[in-house]
């Protein structure tokens, strides 16, 4: 049996957490956070519900105790501040980048051998630093954003549609980013039927203008950014590395050539198993797909340019 570890415990880490252990992901998760006791009471609270859920994953809340976190197979940092309403995710990196890089030293240093699946904002340059910081192959080192958008992509094709939205199968590459992400229509499917015959290219247009503000409408909502969509969606993807599943799922991760970028980590499909992902799919966009990826590329490179 496996062991993950969470670094951040406020309302993502915690829900992805929660999600792991319902799922029985590992024999054993750690839950780490800087805040005193904040850790150790949530994993206790989780813990509680055991009985009530059962589950047998133990979970165990530390205070910046990287030692406990030890010979983790994947490591998921959620560490840093959310954003508030009217901010977008980029306006965090300056507090983010310095506590995202020094989670992932620290944990690499108990656990050699893990994944690591980054979900701090702004998400694609966190994962792009994690990947320089901790020198990893490039297949170990994951952001987690595209999985969230294709969930919010396919409520708001459900809402339209008025079916089940397990139902849809869609996706959304390139940044996480309000203005960066790309829900791709064309392949987006009812059962296998193009939604584009179900539905009016207006309503199309406004299920895409809705999926790429979907984060900052909860935002608005909560006063702070959402948690149990992220939650879960992390939980998908560690469930995907942990039962290696080669389940593909459009995930940030460093591109060499594909897609023609380079030395930068933004959302594309790939498959994902054991070994953290294994395979880029190419889509093999059209002109217009194609001008969106890049310039989507082009802004979060310019993100990334704020690293230096
Ligand atoms: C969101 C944040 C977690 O999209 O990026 O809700």
């Amino acid at each position: 049996m496996s062991k993950i570890t969470i670094v951040g415990a406020g309302n993502v880490g915690a829900t992805c957490a929660n999600v792991i252990a319902q799922k029985e992901l590992a024999a054993e998760l750690v839950l780490l956070d800087v805040k005193e006791g904040v850790a150790e009471g949530k994993a206790m609270d989780m813990m509680q519900t055991a009985a009530l859920c059962e589950f047998d994953t133990r979970i165990k809340g530390v205070t910046g105790d990287y030692a406990a976190t030890a010979g983790s197979d994947v490591v998921i940092i959620t560490s840093g501040i959310p954003r508030k309403p009217g901010m977008t995710r980029e306006e965090l990196i300056g507090t983010n980048a310095g506590i995202v890089k020094s989670v992932v030293e620290n944990a690499l240093e108990h656990s050699p051998n893990a994944v690591l699946v980054i979900i701090s904002n702004p998400m694609d340059t966190m994962t792009y630093l994690a990947l320089k910081a901790s020198k990893l192959p490039k297949n170990r080192v994951i952001g987690m954003g595209g999985i969230l958008d294709s969930s919010r992509f396919k409520y708001y094709l459900s809402q339209a549609l008025g079916v089940p939205a397990s139902d849809l199968q869609g996706c959304v590459i390139g940044g996480h980013g309000d203005t960066t992400m790309i829900p791709v229509v064309r392949f987006a499917t009812y059962n296998g039927i193009p939604v584009s015959r179900l539905l009016s290219k207006e309503t199309l247009d406004k299920v895409v203008a809705d999926t790429m503000v979907g984060g900052a409408t909860l935002t608005k909502f909560l006063g702070t950014s959402a948690w149990y969509a992220p939650g879960a969606a992390g939980a998908g993807l560690v469930e995907a590395i942990i039962r290696d599943q080669k389940k593909v799922f459009p995930c940030c991760v460093a591109l060499d050539g594909e897609y023609g970028q380079k030395d930068l980590c933004i959302g594309v499909p790939v498959v994902i198993g054991r070994n953290g992902w294994e395979k880029i799919i190419d889509l093999q966009l059209d002109a217009e797909e194609q001008a969106a990826f890049n310039k989507s590329a082009d802004a979060v490179r310019s993100t990334n340019s704020v690293l230096n």
